[in-house]
């Protein structure tokens, strides 16, 4: 298939390729467009056949729901039950932006989205590109990230291009995602609101709005083989770049001598190493023989968090045989950051003492 690739600069002047895309959804073709988090590679939510291409395309497994997208704030009424008073309170808020939240699904929803589940996870994107392409489609978007299913999500069209790249009609460029991580996915269909997936509205802005939220067990741990996960993406290593990764936590003082350490090891047997480093720790890197990346500052964890897929990215583009990643802490955006960083590592953590 040919995929033609457009840069969207302007919504008035770009129009007529936003009304090609549109034109694409309504008659069932996938569209990758951009969001504030991640690309998306979209469908109309209520065309199964389209759906079903989604996971194809990606090589998703079946058991893994999609997420909703939708323009307007009413858009949610058609695809749920009912809209409890923590969602309109956390909607005010949040959206548009990155927080999709999870209830149950109204019988409009076809459960290919849902992969057969009786709820369904809804967000509406904070992107110009996005919303004007889900108000001319005139219809919900379903969703996932624009990766190969396990690879990082793109945060750049030419990441897009990399993993799908043949395999669909368009590809909407619209620049760098400024968040960078998938949205936040907040389960709000039980008793107690649960994140099941940090992001970019994070858990601090969740508990201001509705009071305590809980964070389900396996956003930093493995999950374990015994208990069912509730959010089915949960199963899969994810964001994971070709390299292995190794992440070091401990005190900070400690942790560039253990990676310093580690990275000489695997240097010596003829590796290439890439460290991904913070501004606080970076001048204490002055070894040789490997690739340092200053992926922001600990200060300010959304900016580690809008440049961390790109990294893992890159590192396989300069072909890196082996990631050291130093943990940050699990606050603010650093539970979601954390939450990527333990998976691309299956779980792999040395601890600096
Ligand atoms: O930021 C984002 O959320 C991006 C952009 C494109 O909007 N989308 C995205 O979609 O990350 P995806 O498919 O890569 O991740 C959706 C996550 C998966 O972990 C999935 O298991 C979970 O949401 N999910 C979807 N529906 C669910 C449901 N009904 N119950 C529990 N988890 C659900
Ligand atoms: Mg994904």
């Amino acid at each position: 298939m040919e995929t033609r690739v457009e840069k969207i600069e302007d919504i008035e002047a770009d129009k007529p390729i936003l009304d090609y895309a549109a034109k694409l959804i309504r008659a069932g073709e996938l569209v990758v467009f951009p969001t504030e988090t991640v690309y998306g590679i979209g469908a109309d939510a209520y065309n199964t056949r389209a759906v079903e291409n989604i996971f194809k395309v990606k090589r998703r497994p079946m058991d893994n729901p999609l997420i909703v997208h939708i323009a307007s704030v009413e858009g949610i009424y058609e695809l749920v039950r009912n809209v409890p008073k923590i969602a309109k309170d956390l909607i005010k808020a949040y959206w548009p932006g990155p927080l999709t939240l999870i209830l149950p699904k109204s019988d409009k929803v076809p459960y290919e989205v849902t992969a057969g589940l009786d709820t369904v996870a809804i967000r509406m994107p904070d992107h110009r590109v996005a919303l004007e392409l889900i108000r001319k489609s005139n219809t919900p978007i379903a969703a996932p990230s624009a990766n190969t299913s396990g690879r990082p999500s793109p945060t750049t069209a030419a990441h897009v291009i990399e993993d799908l790249y043949g395999g669909i009609p368009l590809i909407l460029d619209g620049g760098r995602c400024s968040v960078g991580l998938e949205s936040t996915v907040l389960d709000i269909s039980g008793d107690c609101a649960t994140i099941l997936r940090p992001g970019g509205v994070t858990k601090e802005m969740i508990e201001v709005i509705i009071g305590k939220v809980h964070i389900d067990d396996r956003v930093l741990e493995p999950l374990e083989d015994n208990k069912e996960a509730r959010s089915p993406g949960m199963k899969y290593i994810h964001y994971a770049p070709k390299a292995p990764v190794i992440v070091v936590e401990g005190e900070l003082s400690r942790i560039p001598d253990m990676v310093d350490k580690i990275a000489k090891g695997h240097i010596l047997s003829g590796e290439k190493v890439a460290i991904l480093a913070t501004r606080e720790t970076a001048n204490s890197y002055i070894g040789d023989g490997y690739s340092l990346f200053i992926i922001g500052s600990r200060d300010n964890p959304a900016e580690i968090a809008a440049n961390l897929f790109a990294t893992f990215r890159q590192c396989d583009s300069e072909g890196m045989d082996l990631i050291i990643a130093e943990a940050i802490e699990e606050t603010h955006e650093g539970l979601a950051i954390m939450n990527r960083i333990l998976r691309a590592s299956a779980f792999n953590v040395i601890y600096a003492d």
